[in-house]
């Protein structure tokens, strides 16, 4: 059985404090046995939240990382920094910052490689633009950002990673996938994998959806077949989080 997994991604949200909070707010409405619940939050808040969430099942995400251990990379985190404080898991390659801080699907790549090297998992995100989905090209952009950001993994290290689905015309503007187009492309992320990998390994990814989930929509979404779960934003920060976690 793949993992279920509901992440938020809370983006560049909350001070230290504020995280704290909102971490505090949120710990006893996080507990759920059938799905493993992430928080994903800003460098600096990991600390203050590690400490809110300790002993529970929440585990610890970070937004990115760099891909080298250490050196001259002015204003960066390194995966062995993330891995000392409690992280447990990373966003890699969000389409935000491939728009705003130029990553490429090279760079997703290589950051892939050093948060697997230490142990930490990767939440690989692709998706297509609005022109692209208008164009009939989102089967071929998912295809080439899975095979390029996964590329030279082998089989054991693809099932360590989780990938996030999240259509770039659905985030944080309320315009969610339909769970039928949704399905379509984890479907076909799932294919591209079993290509790579193998079918064997391919069942064992889990693939989130991510793109104005929120409560009202999050247990439709997590019903189909391909979808393992959510990588949430806005609705992240709220109480509402609760019934998406609860969705499962
Ligand atoms: P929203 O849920 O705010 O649309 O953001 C989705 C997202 O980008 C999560 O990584």
């Amino acid at each position: 059985m793949r993992k279920k997994i509901v992440a938020g991604n809370w983006k560049m949200n909350k001070t230290p404090a504020e995280a704290a909070a909102l971490a505090q707010l949120l710990k006893p409405k996080m507990e759920n046995d059938k799905a493993e619940v992430v928080f994903c939050v800003p460098y600096v808040d990991l600390i203050p939240v590690a400490e809110v969430i300790k002993g529970t099942n929440i585990r610890l995400g970070a937004e990115n990382l760099h891909f080298e251990d250490k050196g001259a990379y002015t204003g960066e985190i390194s995966a062995p920094m993330l891995k000392e404080i409690g992280v447990e898991c990373v966003v890699i390659g969000h389409s935000e910052r491939r728009e705003y801080f130029a990553e490429t699907d090279e760079t997703v790549n290589k950051k892939v490689k050093k948060a697997l090297e230490y142990g930490l998992t990767p939440i690989m995100c692709c998706g297509e633009s609005l022109a692209e989905r208008e164009d009939g090209i989102t089967i071929e952009k998912i295809r080439i950002q899975i095979k390029k950001g996964m590329k030279g993994l082998t089989a054991e290290q693809a099932k360590q990673v989780v990938i996030a689905y999240e259509p770039i015309w659905a985030i944080g503007t309320g315009k969610v996938a339909t769970t039928e187009q949704a399905q379509e492309v984890c479907a076909a992320v799932r294919g591209v994998l079993g290509e790579l990998f193998g079918s064997d390994a391919a069942q064992e990814i889990s693939i989130l959806y991510g793109g104005s989930v929120n409560a009202g929509n999050a247990a439709q979404l997590f019903k189909m077949p391909d979808i393992d779960g959510g990588l949430v934003g806005g609705a992240s920060l709220k109480e509402e989080f609760e019934a998406i976690v609860k969705s499962y």
